[in-house]
């Protein structure tokens, strides 16, 4: 990934879908690993609006998550100065490069994407096509800007591998169009956990085990409170993913925001318990949100400032990806205009 004076930048593209406020499993696995890269890389980062409507939104919320996440994006150090920050249905061609890769998706590989089987599962009253063809969308958004790095958490890299199926499909029919992305994930964070049930991964869909990169100190200190800890008799700070799932979360947590080694937690509260390390999990937690929570709040002050900035931002990402759409038409056979 080093990147030297005379080549040009490596490109590196994500993006969340506002369907939920952030939380703290966007922030680990995803954002924090997108800051700080934008003197080495050429970075694009996107409000994944589009995505969202495979379930149903309420329309007014859609739109004020869709600003705050621009704002938290910011506010999480994204220099719109340095990153290119856009909306997804402000840039047209995702739309269309999205269904000229439906057509080179197997109905089987879409059938073993877990995202679509989990949601399926918890929104039997809206199967719709959308849902289904998803990856599609994903694969397009990713292709369109041509990056080398696709930073993700653990429960993405499947959407990207089945990315790079396309790639392959596509490029072997008509030579090299697009460029293979690379997952990335995170040494620390890549899955972070529910506090309230550790077995499956923090989601915005158990609120009560989720923490929201706005939420209050006081309602995080206690969600930190109340974390699921193991039920074995040991009691001790170790990590130990099978045999202590809740613990060993908390050590991934509180290792993700103080750099600090599992050795190092272990040491640091040995013999001390459970009742003096999730406090101390959810102090941390605390100081790493606040200036994210202040940030955010002043910028929302700011409407003007954050419509330029997602005016530049889809005129830059526009630019780019016209580029790769008039390739793909051309490949295809679709006679120019
Ligand atoms: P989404 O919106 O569900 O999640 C956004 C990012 O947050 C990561 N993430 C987590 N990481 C660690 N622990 C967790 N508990 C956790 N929960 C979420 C996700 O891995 C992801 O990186 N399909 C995508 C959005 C998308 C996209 C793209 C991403 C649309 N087009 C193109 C990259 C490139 C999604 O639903 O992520």
């Amino acid at each position: 990934m080093e990147n030297t004076e005379n080549t040009p930048k490596k490109v590196m593209l994500s993006g969340i879908q506002p369907s939920g406020d952030l939380h703290l499993g966007n922030y680990l696995g995803a954002i924090r690993n997108w800051a700080g890269r934008a003197d080495q890389f050429d970075c694009f980062y996107f409000m994944a609006d589009m995505h969202t409507i495979t379930v149903r939104q309420n329309p007014a919320d859609l739109r004020r998550r869709t600003l705050e996440q621009l704002a938290q994006y910011i506010a999480c150090g994204l220099d719109p100065e340095k990153n290119t920050l856009f909306v997804q249905s402000h840039v047209h061609q995702h739309a269309e490069l999205g269904w000229v890769l439906n057509c080179y998706t197997m109905f089987g590989e879409l059938s073993r994407m877990t995202q679509f089987k989990d949601k399926a599962d918890r929104h039997k009253e809206n199967v719709n096509g959308g849902l289904f063809t998803y990856p599609c969308l994903m694969a397009a958004d990713i292709l369109l800007y041509q990056p080398d790095f696709v930073p993700v958490g653990e429960d993405q890299k499947q959407h990207v591998e089945l990315t790079r199926n396309i790639v392959q499909r596509f490029n072997g029919i008509y030579g090299d169009v697009f460029k293979m992305p690379e997952p990335f994930i995170p040494k620390a964070g890549a899955r972070v956990m529910g506090l309230s049930a550790p077995e499956s991964k923090m989601s915005k869909s158990v609120p009560e085990g989720c923490v929201f990169l706005m939420e209050q100190p006081e309602d995080i200190r206690r969600k930190f409170k109340r974390a699921v800890t193991d039920s074995d008799t040991e009691h001790c700070v170790r990590y130990d993913p099978e045999k202590k799932p809740g613990v060993s979360n908390l050590m991934t947590i509180y290792s993700a925001v103080t750099g600090k080694s599992y050795e190092e937690i272990e040491s640091e509260f040995d013999g001390q318990g459970y009742g003096a390390f999730k406090p101390a999990v959810g102090d941390a937690v605390i100081e790493t949100l606040r200036p994210i929570r202040e940030e955010t709040q002043r910028l929302l002050k700011d409407k003007a400032y954050l419509e330029d900035v997602y005016r530049t931002g889809a005129q830059r990402a526009s630019a780019v990806a016209e580029k790769t759409l008039r390739k793909v038409y051309k490949k295809v056979g679709f006679l120019q205009r």
